[in-house]
Formats: structure tokens, C-alpha cells, sequence
């Protein structure tokens, strides 16, 4: 039976056989260090010519990077060791050895990287990443598993957007037009009618012309819906999701985010409750702060995220936004129309929006009107208007964007890295 070199600490002054890849090697004639990987962890493997079989370093000499083998030694505790242990490496079993490898030591270009993302995968920054991103999204399920959140999932191929149409991928559903879901929300709007409080996880597609290190084409969200839940209530659940998922990270991944070198001093301040500034209070602190001729009713970009963004050391909630710019099912403040019950949660340190969410307009005839503005063909929107017409009442929902949350807690300074195959402007490939 196989151990793995997570596992190596219940099994020093053991023999233990690992099935791995060599990532790494060095040699000094008498002594070979073997860097190992088994995808659980990485160890140093030490064979000494004097204590194997003539065939033994042989075989180990033949080794080239990636090459796989099974590898048979005496776990060693060694305190210098990153991992804290080291094999005395006794035997070597190859499997195959590897082709001249594409990725080396020497520093290669993003492209070249992004071309070989299929390897690029194998090295210990790129294991950490996918680690974190897998505890983030197990924490933020747990969360909401824990407060009683059913998970629905709505469907991939949709016939009308949610999103507005700019950015829409469109495909052909046999003879009918269909786009690839924006966004789960107006279906879980549906679910929450059904089942109270509930959240979605999955796939969503923009057909964003933007080349900037926060978007991606291809992109997973969380999405909950919740019934009898205000805009106030629901700024309290993401606080409290978001500050979750942080101390859980913190507890979980020490290694991978020491791996990243993430200064976790950051992420320690990531307790609810987080700031709330209107997006007047917001347009005043770019005024205060040079961006002298950001006018009301703009949208934020990066830069302007950025700078609100300076003045806390937490993530910071952007509410009533103006109605113009915003989805045309945000719900208008009852005081003052012009804008509406709604929230960006924007990360600190430059990472921008990683939530938008809002409470949902529960009127039918103001949802007509909406139609009306937005141009949106009641035919395909008639199902959502149901939703107000049977039984409507006050509910709010959010989406958070998984790699954007990645690349904060992370620390990454663009977005490509935080998912196993990025889609973006310019790749598809592999
Ligand atoms: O703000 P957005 O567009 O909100 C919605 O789609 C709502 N329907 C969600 C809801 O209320 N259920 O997107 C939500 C989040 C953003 O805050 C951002 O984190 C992420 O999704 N996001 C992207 N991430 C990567 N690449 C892109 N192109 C993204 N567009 C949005
Ligand atoms: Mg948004």
C-alpha cells in the first residue's frame, strides 16, 4: 500500500512506499537528492551510493523532471526540512521516464505558462492556489449548509439574460437563440419561493471584452437567494460568510498560503462587521481624494474601487448605488428612487468588487415598468413577473465570484492563476 507524504509524520522511523513525480534533482556524486511530489505534498529523498544497490542508483540517475516512480525509504523527522521530514530513499521502482520537460527552472513568460497551464499546474505555488480555492469553496458551502441553505442549481443554457446583453455568449439551442447563464439569480429567485433560503454554485459566462487581471470569460459564483430577507439582512449574512471563509483559510491552509508568501496579518483583520459607505459617501471620498471630475451616476472603475477601497483595512459594502447603472431588478429605496437597495462588497488591497447584491424588486406593476425601461420582451420574462404576481414577498440575494475572492485571499495579482483552465479574451487553449 501506497502512503502519501501528507501523511508521512504517523510513519517516521518507517519504511513507507510513495507513488510520485520527480520534481527535482541534485547529485553530488556520492549522494543524490531526489525532489519528490506525490500531488498530497513534497519531500526531499535522499539516496546514498554507499548504502543502495549498484541498479538502485542507476535507476535513480536515469531519472529526469516528471519522470514518475515508486519510491520505497525510511521517513526521517529533519527540523531544516520545509516539510519537517525527508526518505531515506533504499529503493526506486521508475514508472516511465519523462520526455526533456517544457517547464524548467529558468523563468519563462506568462504565455509560455498559460500554454503549458496542463504542467504549469504540477508546481507547488500553482498546488497551493487550487488548494485554497477548494477550502474557500468548502468553507463558504459549509457556512451555508450550517444557517440552513439548500443548494439548488439552476440551468447552464438559458433563454433570456439576467445581466443586461452586452456581454451575452450566445449558442444555438436547435432552431432557438440561447445564451449561456450570466447568472443563476432570477432561477433561484424561483427556488427561494420554493424553498426559503437557498444558494447555487456553478459556471457563469460573460462574453467580457475587458483584458484586465479581474475578468475572466468563464467564472464560478455563489448565489444566494433569501425570502423575507432584506438589504440590511443580507449585508450581515455576507459579512459573516465572507469572515468565515477567511478564519477558515487562516486555520486550514497555513502551508499553502506560506507557500504564496500571503502576508496574513490582511486576511487576520477579515471579521464582520464590515464598513458601509452609501455610493454618495463614496463619490465625495473620490472628490476628497483627486478624482475631482467623477461625476454622480458614473460608474466605479478599477482605480476608483481602488482608492475607496485605501481608506479601510476590511472589506468595505458600496450600497445605494444609482438606479441607471444598476440591474433593472435591484428594488428602488422606497425614500428616494433614484437609487436602489443594493450593495458591492469591495475586497481591500486593490482586488475590487467580489460581491454584488441587492434586495429584489417584489411589486409587479414597478417590475413591468422595469421591463418596459430595460427594453426586456415580457414573453421571456413573463415567468419572473409570476414570481410577484403568486404570492410575493420582500427577499435579497448576492453573488460572490469565486476567483476574485481567490485572488485576494491569495494574493495574486491577477485572476488567470486562481482557476485549473482560465478562459479569457485571448484563450481557450489548453
Ligand atoms: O455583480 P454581478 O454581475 O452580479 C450578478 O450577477 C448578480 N446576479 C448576483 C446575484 O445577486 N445573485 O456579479 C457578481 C460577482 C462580482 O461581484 C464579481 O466578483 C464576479 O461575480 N464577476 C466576475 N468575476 C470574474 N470575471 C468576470 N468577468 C466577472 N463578472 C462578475
Ligand atoms: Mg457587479
Amino acid at each position: 500500500m501506497l502512503t502519501t507524504i501528507k501523511d508521512v509524520a504517523a510513519h517516521v522511523g518507517q519504511e513507507v512506499k510513495l507513488g510520485g513525480w520527480l520534481y527535482n534533482k541534485r547529485s553530488s556524486g556520492k549522494i543524490q537528492f531526489l525532489q519528490l511530489r506525490d500531488g498530497t505534498g513534497f519531500i526531499q529523498g535522499v539516496l546514498v551510493k554507499s548504502q543502495v544497490a549498484p541498479e538502485v542508483w542507476e535507476d535513480a540517475s536515469k531519472l529526469t523532471q516528471e519522470s514518475s516512480l515508486y519510491v520505497t525509504g525510511t521517513v526521517r523527522q529533519d527540523d531544516r526540512a520545509p516539510s519537517g521530514f525527508e526518505l531515506d530513499v533504499k529503493h526506486v521502482e521508475i514508472i516511465q521516464v519523462a520526455e526533456e520537460y517544457p517547464i524548467t527552472k529558468k523563468e519563462h513568460g506568462v504565455d509560455f505558462l498559460m500554454d503549458h497551464r496542463h504542467l504549469w499546474l504540477r508546481t507547488p505555488r500553482q498546488r497551493a492556489i487550487l488548494t485554497i480555492r477548494a477550502e474557500i469553496i468548502r468553507a463558504i458551502q459549509e457556512f451555508l449548509d450550517q444557517k440552513g441553505f439548500t443548494l439548488v442549481d439552476p440551468p447552464v443554457l438559458t433563454p433570456s439574460s439576467c445581466e443586461g446583453t452586452t456581454n451575452l455568449f450566445h449558442t444555438k439551442y436547435f432552431d432557438e437563440d440561447a445564451f449561456l447563464t450570466q447568472s443563476g439569480q432570477l432561477y433561484m429567485e424561483a427556488a427561494a419561493m420554493a424553498l426559503r433560503n437557498v444558494y447555487s454554485f456553478g459556471p457563469t459566462f460573460r462574453a467580457e471584452k475587458s483584458k484586465t487581471r479581474r475578468h475572466l470569460i468563464e467564472f464560478w459564483m455563489i448565489e444566494p437567494e433569501m425570502a423575507f430577507v432584506e438589504h440590511e439582512q443580507s449585508l450581515e449574512i455576507q459579512e459573516q460568510m465572507l469572515s468565515y471563509v477567511v478564519q477558515q483559510v487562516l486555520k486550514n491552509c497555513e502551508r499553502e498560503l506560506k507557500t504564496l508568501d500571503r502576508d496574513i496579518s490582511k486576511l487576520e483583520k477579515v471579521q464582520a462587521p464590515f464598513p458601509r459607505i452609501t455610493y454618495d459617501e463614496a463619490v465625495e471620498l473620490l472628490h476628497r481624494e483627486g478624482f475631482t471630475d467623477f461625476k454622480w451616476g458614473e460608474d466605479f472603475g478599477a482605480p476608483h474601487e481602488t482608492k475607496i477601497a485605501e481608506s479601510f483595512d476590511k472589506p468595505v459594502f458600496i450600497t445605494h448605488y444609482p438606479t441607471e447603472i444598476k440591474a433593472f431588478y435591484m428594488k428602488p429605496d422606497p425614500n428616494r428612487p433614484e437609487v436602489v437597495l443594493c450593495a458591492d462588497l469591495i475586497a481591500p488591497e486593490g482586488y475590487g468588487e467580489i460581491i454584488g447584491g441587492s434586495q429584489r424588486i417584489d411589486d409587479p406593476a414597478l417590475m413591468e415598468e422595469r421591463y418596459a425601461a430595460h427594453n426586456l420582451p415580457l414573453e421571456a420574462y413573463q415567468w419572473y413577473l409570476d414570481l410577484r404576481k403568486y404570492g410575493s414577498v420582500p427577499h435579497s440575494g448576492f453573488g460572490l465570484g469565486l476567483e476574485r475572492t481567490v485572488a485576494w485571499i491569495c494574493g495574486l495579482d491577477h485572476v488567470r492563476e486562481t482557476i485549473p483552465f482560465p478562459r479569457m479574451l485571448n484563450r481557450l487553449y489548453p
